[in-house]
């Protein structure tokens, strides 16, 4: 998500530094924006190498006026990013956070500067869904909120502002519908491709629920309904035991192949 959000940014003209301490991920990111501009170019859009120009792949963090973090869903990961992003950024910068589940309270809690972080959650695939979830944390000022919805217009994105609560408003509506896809499927109410072109085509979703999970990473959704279950402290938030177990066999979506579709 971090390229995608990489490539929105540098196509309003502004200038982007992409880091990544995984070996190999920038380059990943930028091959992704490369062949995304390439699509949008056929239809109009602004030329892939001006767009690219405005993207420095860099080996750590660097001065910016703004961060967006978009690393792993791991709250102790993302505080130590931000406790760092706080000793190098200039003292007026804003620190954001592409988070779908991490509280944005407990990370502006580790920066010298809580009233200016916030959360700036994109959607994937980012230069196609037009979301931008505004989530302020506790401390966030209205000036930091002010200036990220602006941004968010700026991008052509709409901006909506959700309070810092488990899972926001996204994930708090869609991944419980993507646990009861999953409890269907375990109790065999339905194969995957009916319960799939039921959501499709019954409810004119471009992608059912099961494979949205294997899109979005079956782990990912076992770690942020456990967010939900713990932060809102109801058991009809616990992760259907079928994603657990799908997990454990290394079934994670897309990414490793298999979840509960193949796509070897
Ligand atoms: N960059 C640029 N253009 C792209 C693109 C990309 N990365 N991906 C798709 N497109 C374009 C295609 O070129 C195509 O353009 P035309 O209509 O002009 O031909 C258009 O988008 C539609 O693409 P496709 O025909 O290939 O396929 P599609 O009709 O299935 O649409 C999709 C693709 C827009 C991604 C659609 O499948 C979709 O909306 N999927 C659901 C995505 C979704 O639900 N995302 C949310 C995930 S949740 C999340 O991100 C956050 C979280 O917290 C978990």
């Amino acid at each position: 998500m971090g390229g995608g959000i990489a490539q929105v940014i540098a196509a309003s003209g502004r200038r982007v530094s992409l880091y990544d301490e995984v070996p190999g991920a920038t380059d990943r990111a930028l091959g992704a924006m490369e062949r995304s501009l390439g699509k949008l170019a056929e239809k109009g859009g602004a030329d892939p190498s001006d767009v690219l120009a405005h993207v420095t792949p860099v080996d750590g963090l660097a001065p910016a006026d703004l961060m967006i973090e978009a690393v792993v869903e791991d709250a102790k990961v993302k505080q130590e990013l931000f406790r760092n992003a706080d000793e190098v950024l200039p003292p007026e910068a804003i620190l954001a956070s592409n988070t779908s589940s991490i509280p944005i309270t407990s990370l502006a809690a580790v920066t010298g500067r809580p009233e200016q972080v916030i959360g700036m959650h994109f959607f994937n695939p980012v230069p196609v869904l037009q979301l931008v979830e505004v989530i302020r944390a506790v401390q966030t000022s209205d000036e930091t909120a002010q200036a990220i919805v602006e941004l968010a217009k700026d991008l052509g994105k709409v901006p909506a502002e959700a309070r810092d609560f488990p899972g926001f408003v996204s994930n708090r509506i869609l991944m419980p519908f993507i646990n009861e896809a999953a409890y269907a499927l375990m109790e065999g109410v339905a194969e995957p491709e009916a319960i799939d072109t039921i959501a499709r085509l019954g409810f004119a979703h471009p992608l059912g629920p099961l494979a949205l999970a294997d899109l979005i990473g079956l782990d990912t959704c076992v770690s942020i309904m456990g967010v939900l279950h713990e932060g809102l402290g109801d058991p009809k938030y616990a992760p259907c035991p079928l994603l657990r177990e799908y997990v454990a066999a290394g079934r994670l979506g897309r990414k490793s192949g298999r979840g509960f579709f193949d796509y070897s």
